[in-house]
């Protein structure tokens, strides 16, 4: 009988987790960058009081109830509104004015989380006068994170931050004039969600499904090995029409994926790309 140490022994059990999460219910973290996998993984452990990682393949295998609980905090469903002000500021000067010149706009954002940038979108198109031609696709893996997006409820704590974002962003208003405060909460006006998709799409097995002028994926990729970066990035490309914008986090870059030569960079340090064989006027 060959001996194994502990560490040999979380391997073989982190292995079995990993197979059963995708054998069981078809979500394949396999590709997933190891180190913050395996935090993510410990972390799963206090938070159900389990003392090894085989105790958490049984829930995965024999509780289903479970299930949308483990994969929301296997994925880091962590954003705010207008992250990376800067960022949102050049998607304002730079890309909404060539959106303005298409009579339907579809954005496409990935990964979207609890919604934070996905309404901070809906601001942005809404005060460019874009909005009510616009359909935003806003897609994750994690069922409980869309479920919180589609309410449009924060803890109103993150509002200082938020607001002074939104400011830097170039902002025409003040946060406020878009929610609704009580108890301590903050509610998104409806008004907003008016033009948004929200659905389950899972970047590892799932196919492109629309044909959009912006992509945003931002702070998803950072937690993908590089082969499943560059399927991601597959998928973005398939799904953008020629001149399409791709804009992915300030700590991503489509460099090492193999595709960087199907687009052009606009802001690098913004992670904002163009898709090349412009067809439309820019
Ligand atoms: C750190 S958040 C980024 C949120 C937002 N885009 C931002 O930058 O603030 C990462 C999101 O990616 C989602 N995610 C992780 N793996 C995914 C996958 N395979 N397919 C789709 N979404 C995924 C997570 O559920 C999580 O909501």
């Amino acid at each position: 009988m060959a001996s194994v140490n502990e560490s040999e022994l979380q391997d073989i059990e982190l292995e079995l987790f990993v197979r059963a999460l995708q054998r069981r219910h078809g979500y394949d973290f396999s590709e997933y960058a190891e180190a913050s996998f395996r935090r993510r993984v410990q972390n799963l452990l206090m938070h159900f009081k389990l003392r090894n990682i085989s105790q958490l393949t049984e829930r995965v295998l024999h509780d289903d109830a479970s299930i949308g609980e483990i994969v929301a905090r296997l994925s880091v469903p962590v954003s705010e509104m207008f992250r990376d002000p800067d960022v949102f500021a050049l998607l304002r000067t730079e890309v909404l004015p060539v959106l303005a010149s298409y009579p339907h706009i579809s954005v496409w954002q990935a990964g979207c989380a609890h919604g934070e940038e996905v309404y901070s979108l809906a601001i942005l198109l809404s005060e460019a006068g874009l909005y009510d031609r616009t359909q935003i696709y806003a897609t994750d893996i994690s069922a409980q994170a869309l479920a919180v997006a589609r309410e449009g409820i924060y803890a109103a704590r993150e509002l200082r931050t938020w607001a002074a974002n939104y400011l830097r962003a170039g902002g025409a208003h003040t946060l406020s004039d878009y929610f609704h405060s009580r108890y301590g909460h903050i509610k998104l006006d409806e008004s907003l969600r008016r033009n948004v998709v929200f659905a389950t799409h899972n970047l590892v097995s799932d196919a492109a499904f629309c044909e959009a002028q912006l992509i945003l994926c931002r702070n998803v990729l950072i937690y993908f090995r590089q082969p499943l970066q560059h399927r991601a990035i597959g998928l973005f490309h398939d799904s953008l029409v020629r001149g399409g914008y791709l804009c992915l986090g300030t700590k991503e870059s489509l460099s090492f994926t193999g595709h960087a030569d199907a687009f052009t960079a606009v802001d690098a340090r913004a992670a904002l790309y163009r898709r090349k064989d412009y067809s439309h006027a820019a």
